[in-house]
């Protein structure tokens, strides 16, 4: 296999915002060749079989983020087949309904929304913190080694993650706008799910929304990783950064979003293909295709 040509990654991309990121890599990516991965290796494959009847040809690679062993085949088998990587799409999430969206004039609100059905609060933390973030820095450790000049990777967040910075306490807000390692943030969210296990997570400053604090562990993270590939000299213009698709009509939403799928990879593809001498934009946020700075 030429390694002339561009490879690109998205991960939970079997429905959604995801599958739509892959539709639109594969039209816009040049010389490109895209990997739609999924944990569910049928489901992929179908989600593959609907773009192939699109004209489209991505390929499938089996991918549960959560699951170490799963990253590391996927590692193993980009070195050997590829030789390396060029895009990478954090896409993969999981969220249990904790607020309630409007949208007004362009801009989302947020109001808390209890579902008495969820599981207990400390469990639904440990179990979205595992998909949302701490999976996103094992696909980011293992995957960042094999990124190639220019290569460009992305992780969806949400601006449910500012809203929780927005609410957290002042000096939470100040851990992680200080946090300089990844093992910092890591350490903000282990501490979160003890607190949430235990109950006393809103004494100690941290707001009542798991999917949000996740989310801005990935922001944080962001900015992180890509202080720290900037210094690497082994890697050309690498560009770290992470985006809001918007309010989105998927099962994340039971179908409430207002924009359609490919409406939502707008700007996680804008992220994915920012063009070469766009070293600015590394660590950043974008939302509309615009650059969000909340901190
Ligand atoms: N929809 C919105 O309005 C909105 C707004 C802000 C941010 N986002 C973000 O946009 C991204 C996509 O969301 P969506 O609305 O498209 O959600 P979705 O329709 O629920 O799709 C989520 C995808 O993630 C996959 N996934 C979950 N856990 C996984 C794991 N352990 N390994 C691999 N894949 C896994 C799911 O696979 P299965 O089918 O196997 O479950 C599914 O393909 C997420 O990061 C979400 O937080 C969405």
């Amino acid at each position: 296999m030429s390694n002339t040509q561009r490879v690109a990654v998205v991960t939970g991309a079997n429905k959604g915002i995801g599958f739509a990121i892959v539709r639109a890599l594969c039209k816009q990516l040049d010389n490109g060749i895209v990997y739609l991965t999924a944990r569910n290796e049928e489901r992929g494959r179908e989600a593959v079989a609907r773009l192939n009847q699109e004209g489209l040809q991505p390929k499938f690679h089996q991918l549960d983020v959560t699951d170490r062993a799963s990253v590391s085949k996927l590692r193993d088998f980009l070195q050997k087949t590829h030789g390396g990587l060029d895009v990478l799409v954090n896409n993969a999430a999981v969220y249990y309904k904790e607020v309630a969206v409007t949208v007004r004039d362009g801009v989302m609100e947020w109001e808390l929304f209890n579902d008495a059905s969820h599981p207990p609060f400390g469990e639904k933390a440990s179990i979205t913190m595992a998909t949302n973030f701490h999976a996103v820095l094992d696909v980011n450790r293992a995957l960042i080694p094999l990124i190639r000049a220019h290569g460009r990777i992305v992780s969806v967040v949400s601006s449910g993650g500012v809203w929780a910075f927005q609410k957290m306490s002042k000096e939470l807000q100040g851990r992680f706008q200080g946090a300089k390692t990844e093992q910092e943030v890591e350490q903000l969210m282990h501490e979160f799910v003890a607190l949430a296990k235990a109950g006393s997570h809103a004494r100690e400053g941290w707001p009542e929304m798991v999917y949000g604090i996740s989310k801005m562990g990935v922001i944080a993270l962001t900015r992180i990783q890509a202080d720290d590939i900037a210094k690497d000299k082994t890697k050309g213009e690498v560009l770290i950064t992470c985006c809001c698709p918007g309010y989105v009509a998927t099962d994340m939403t039971n179908h409430e979003g207002e924009k359609t799928i490919d409406e939502g990879a707008v700007t996680p593809v804008y992220c994915a293909l920012l063009p070469p001498g766009s070293s600015q934009f590394n660590g950043k946020m974008f939302s509309e295709k615009k650059l969000l700075e909340f901190w």
